[in-house]
């Protein structure tokens, strides 16, 4: 049973729910009059993004991006690739790139780097998640949904070595589950 790996919830669903709401309610306001594209980073944010851009009451698009930071270990390798770019061109968009959890910067640094090159008209981050104290390069999110402490974290999108995405809450995985890994 996957429930058995977790070692305590973090973030129950309807705290999720409620906090996701409040984020969405503050980038309506924030974007009021524009028509951003909402860029998923896959597959992480694949729930946040579908539960986010609901709560979000203004025209948008909605667009996705796939890469791969990780062998299968719990830490950034530091190598990001691109697996799946975005489908369309957001030269002079308003980009909200949406990801699952802020660690140590690599993965986004690399990719909002790639995405600004693209002559945007500008470019604000969202993550679910921060984990502040892993943060080796210079990447702040302009919406966090909640800090958290350094634990590997699973559920709601996140994963560990691909499993656990489909567990509705976030919990932190129990250590033996990728201890000898
Ligand atoms: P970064 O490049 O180190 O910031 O890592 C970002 C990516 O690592 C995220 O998009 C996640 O896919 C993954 N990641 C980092 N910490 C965790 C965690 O606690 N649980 C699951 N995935 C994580
Ligand atoms: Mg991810």
């Amino acid at each position: 049973m996957m429930e058995n790996d977790i070692e305590r919830t973090l973030f129950s669903e309807e705290e999720l729910k409620r906090r996701v709401a409040e984020m969405g309610a503050q980038i309506t306001r924030d974007y009021e009059g524009k028509k951003p594209v909402i860029i998923s980073i896959l597959r992480g944010s694949y729930i946040f993004m579908a539960d986010l851009t609901r709560e979000i009451k203004i025209p948008c698009n909605v667009d996705f991006m796939a890469v791969s930071s990780y062998g299968g270990g719990t830490s950034s390798s530091g190598q990001v690739k691109i697996l799946k770019d975005l489908s369309e061109n957001i030269e002079g968009r308003d980009v909200l790139v949406v990801e699952d959890i802020l660690d140590s910067g690599n993965t986004l640094s690399y990719l909002l780097q790639l995405l600004k090159a693209r002559k945007v008209a500008s470019i604000k981050l969202c993550t679910l998640l921060d984990k502040p104290a892993r943060r080796t390069k210079d990447v702040q999110a302009d919406y966090v949904g909640f800090t958290v402490p350094d634990y590997f974290v699973v559920g709601y999108g996140l994963d560990y070595a691909e499993y656990y995405r489909n567990l509705p809450y976030i919990g932190i995985l129990k250590p033996a589950v990728y201890e000898g890994h």
